[in-house]
């Protein structure tokens, strides 16, 4: 298992703990939609908002076969698949999070429309130009080699494909403060800037169509989740169930790592030209 692998796996169980969170909050697993997971399982930051955003930007119909690199707990592919009726297949280096994204899928109807793999973003083994759109969500934070990341969304993209790269950048504040919720400290953390990003993205083969900044709206969210959290109590399954008591502290990093411009969220769409 890799550094990075051991940092998302946290103690094990994960299908165990989701089930019976879901079961004590009393939700009915035969209704359970992919909107109801959405605080565990779109592990990014604005969660399912971004997600709908990536779906606008990828143009996707249900005719699209989608490549999602780095798929997590799969939350991102479940809401293309339920939204736009398209094929999902994920890509993601933790064995566990597969498994997981794999029972949830299930757990919400969706499984004829996603599949997960156990992979490596870098080198997923996929035919070229497998798929006709791709993305990536808070996955590069954890890469090094972003030239091979992006050089394998290119190849296993049909030309004329689209590719959203949707990830946290490094901003001019200053070194991130640790923990947060990819790491716990900078030997598993490569952040990019915006400026490596752009020629990241342009080496690579890939036209930049938009490239959108939401920091702002980053930092309102986590406010917002605050609040909602003080108010209301935690949703029944929250990023807790897998990066544990750590996510409170991760989550205030967050805040200040935003508020002090360390960070940045900035959403890149991209065309492989034909
Ligand atoms: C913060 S999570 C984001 C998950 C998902 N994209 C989402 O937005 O819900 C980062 C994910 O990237 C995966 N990851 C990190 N490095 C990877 C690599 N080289 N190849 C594939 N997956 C990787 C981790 O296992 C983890 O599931």
């Amino acid at each position: 298992m890799t550094e990075v692998s051991r940092f998302y796996s946290g103690s094990g169980g994960l299908v165990e703990a989701i089930s019976s969170a879901l079961d004590a909050a009393g939700l009915d697993r035969e209704a359970l939609r992919p909107v109801d997971l959405a605080p565990v399982d779109e592990f990014h930051i604005r969660g399912r908002a971004a997600t709908l955003e990536i779906i606008e930007a990828l143009g996707l119909s249900a005719n699209s076969h989608v490549l999602d690199l780095g798929s997590g707990l799969g939350g991102p592919a479940r809401t293309l698949a339920e939204v736009t009726g398209c094929t999902v297949t994920g890509v993601d280096l933790t064995s566990e999070f597969c498994e997981v994204a794999t029972a949830l899928s299930e757990w919400t109807g969706v499984s004829d429309r996603t599949r997960f793999h156990v992979g490596d973003a870098t080198d997923t083994s996929l035919p070229d130009g497998a798929v006709d759109a791709a993305l990536t969500v808070h996955v590069a934070m954890n890469i090094p080699d972003k030239a091979a990341l992006y050089a394998e969304a290119f190849r296993v993209l049909e030309p004329g494909g689209r590719f959203v790269a949707y990830d946290v950048l490094q901003g001019e504040g200053g070194d991130v403060k640790y923990p947060v919720p990819w790491a716990n400290d900078s030997s598993t953390s490569f952040l990019a800037t915006p400026e490596d990003m752009r020629e990241l993205l342009h080496e690579a083969g890939f036209e930049v169509i938009s490239e959108v900044d939401s920091s702002d709206e980053s930092l309102v969210w986590f406010q917002q989740m605050r609040a909602r959290i003080e108010r209301d109590g935690p949703p029944p399954v929250t990023f807790s169930a897998f990066l544990g008591d750590a996510f409170g502290q991760m989550a205030a990093n967050q805040v200040a790592n935003l508020a002090e411009r360390r960070i940045r969220t900035v959403m890149f769409a991209c065309s492989r030209p034909l």
